[in-house]
């Protein structure tokens, strides 16, 4: 298949996942609300995808500062965008997704204090303006990209000297041990799933089928472009986001309040 196709298919599951998300009243300047309706997730409060999102949110949120040139690659949403631009950032969101792009520029046409502009474009091909942002912010977006060390590239090319890149990521970031916990949480805990249904599951995974549909590029970033980004960046700090769990806990069947405590606790152990 010609790579452009890859690339509209990609575009097209992930306008399919807002659309639908949309037709339930998606509001794209609260990002939990995106959380909140994924099929994948099967959150059943709002409040607790905005607890748990506090937590990766957290990695660019207290460095963004007034007037700072921000890019976000695979903006989505927008939900992030939106809150850097709220912050005082001059943001630019990025995604594949034209419907979403339009959508979203129309939207934020309502708010012309806020510098903050989204624009079509496939990340396997960018070619990012040199020595240009301040930060750039990758959440959950690197692992569909093919030609993830060519975009590494870009990015390091984009970046002014002291510049920071924010990667969130789960491909090839995740230990075994974590997968393991999180797997034997959702495993012990009760949730939506019948423990067979579970065990079917955990079979299929391991066979590396998943229970849902999965976009077409997931996980399709080269095995070891990681390493080859902590080589090219001096990293400063490096935070594990337990993002297995994420999902699990969403489906445990509890009252809310104690649905609230293993949230917690289990966020803790991240
Ligand atoms: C897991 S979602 C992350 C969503 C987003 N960061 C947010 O917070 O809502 C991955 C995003 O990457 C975008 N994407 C995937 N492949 C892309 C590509 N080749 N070029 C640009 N964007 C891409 C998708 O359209 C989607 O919005």
């Amino acid at each position: 298949m010609k790579h452009d196709e890859e690339a509209l298919k990609e575009g097209r599951y992930w306008e399919n996942v807002i659309a639908n998300l949309s037709s339930e009243g998606l509001n794209f300047r609260a990002r939990e609300d995106f959380v909140a309706k994924d099929p994948k997730c099967y959150w059943e409060d709002g409040r607790i995808a905005k607890r748990v999102l506090e937590y990766p949110r957290k990695a660019f949120k207290g460095k963004i500062r007034h007037g700072m040139k921000v890019l976000e690659l695979g903006s989505g949403s927008g939900g992030n965008s939106y809150i850097m631009a709220k912050l005082g950032a001059d943001v630019l969101g990025m995604d594949i997704q034209e419907n979403i792009v339009e959508y979203l520029n129309k939207e934020i046409a309502s708010e012309p204090d806020l510098k903050l502009k989204f624009q079509v474009g496939d990340l396997n091909k960018a070619d990012l303006p040199e020595n240009h942002f301040d930060l750039i912010l990758s959440w959950n977006t690197f692992h569909h990209i093919q030609n993830a060390e060519r975009l590494m590239v870009e990015v390091k090319k984009s970046l002014k000297k002291d510049g920071l890149f924010v990667l969130l990521e789960h491909q090839h970031t995740d230990s075994i041990i974590r997968k393991f916990l999180a797997a034997f949480f959702w495993l012990a805990l009760p949730t939506r799933e019948k423990f067979a249904e579970k065990w079917k599951i955990i079979a299929g995974r391991a066979k590396g089928k998943s229970e849902v549909e999965l976009s077409p590029a997931e996980d399709s970033a080269p095995e070891d472009y990681i390493q080859k980004l902590k080589e090219a960046f001096s990293v400063k700090e490096e935070k594990s986001y337990f993002g297995f769990t994420a999902p699990f806990i969403a489906r445990i069947r509890a009252p809310s309040k104690v649905r609230s405590m293993l949230v917690s606790a289990i966020n803790a152990l991240n």
